[in-house]
């Protein structure tokens, strides 16, 4: 077998793989009903400056993707510690690579309506507008009082904001502003 032959085939190999990777990614998204989309890591400064995390906060990333979120939190903020829920496969697995080495935070496969987050004092969503309402009556339930939830894009449709912070983002792009909410 010549040398060219065998790149050949590895490279069909890998570009299968990826493939399969993007097909599954979209089904899972179809079955989860919020798609994998992180957010720009351009934004990430300001979600840090709304969560207002203190030493020994709780941060919750409902939905945390690929945890980048999280990771960045806790390099700025390390007396933190921070946890993620994820359901989709693909997401969960990249969250677990970049969380490699990072002793207080850690990542769960997930689904978040189905667990308790009455220890968080700290929350990200970036998730929809359906999502941002199912979650409410939880919320309202599990979370202490002055519980801080961020929020990227998606306002809840029956409670009001303490403040909404203009992402300064180009027309059409995602990630445009950040709603602060307090329980
Ligand atoms: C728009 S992405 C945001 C990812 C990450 N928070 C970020 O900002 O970079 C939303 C993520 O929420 C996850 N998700 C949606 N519903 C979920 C649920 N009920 N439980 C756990 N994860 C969920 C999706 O799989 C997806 O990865």
């Amino acid at each position: 077998m010549s040398f060219g032959f065998i790149a050949a085939l590895l490279t069909a190999i890998i570009v299968l793989l990826i493939n399969c990777l993007v097909v599954i990614s979209i089904l899972e998204s179809l079955l989860i009903g919020v798609p994998f989309l992180p957010v720009s890591s351009k934004v990430l400064p300001k979600i840090l400056e709304a969560l207002e995390l203190k030493q020994g906060s709780l941060f919750v990333d409902l939905g945390c993707g690929d945890c980048r979120v999280m990771e960045f939190c806790l390099k700025q903020a390390p007396g933190i510690s921070c946890l993620g829920l994820e359901r989709g496969f693909i997401p969960f697995f990249l969250a677990k690579i970049r969380l490699r080495g990072l002793k207080s935070a850690r990542v769960l496969r997930n689904d978040f309506f189905k667990y308790d987050l009455s220890g968080a004092t700290h929350i990200f969503a970036y998730l929809s507008s359906g999502s941002m309402d199912k979650l409410l009556p939880k919320l309202e339930k599990e979370l202490r009082p002055k519980t801080r939830l961020v929020s990227c894009d998606f306002a809840f449709s029956r409670k009001e904001p303490l403040k909404i912070i203009d992402l300064d983002r180009p027309k059409g792009a995602l990630c445009r502003k950040l709603l602060v909410y307090e329980f």
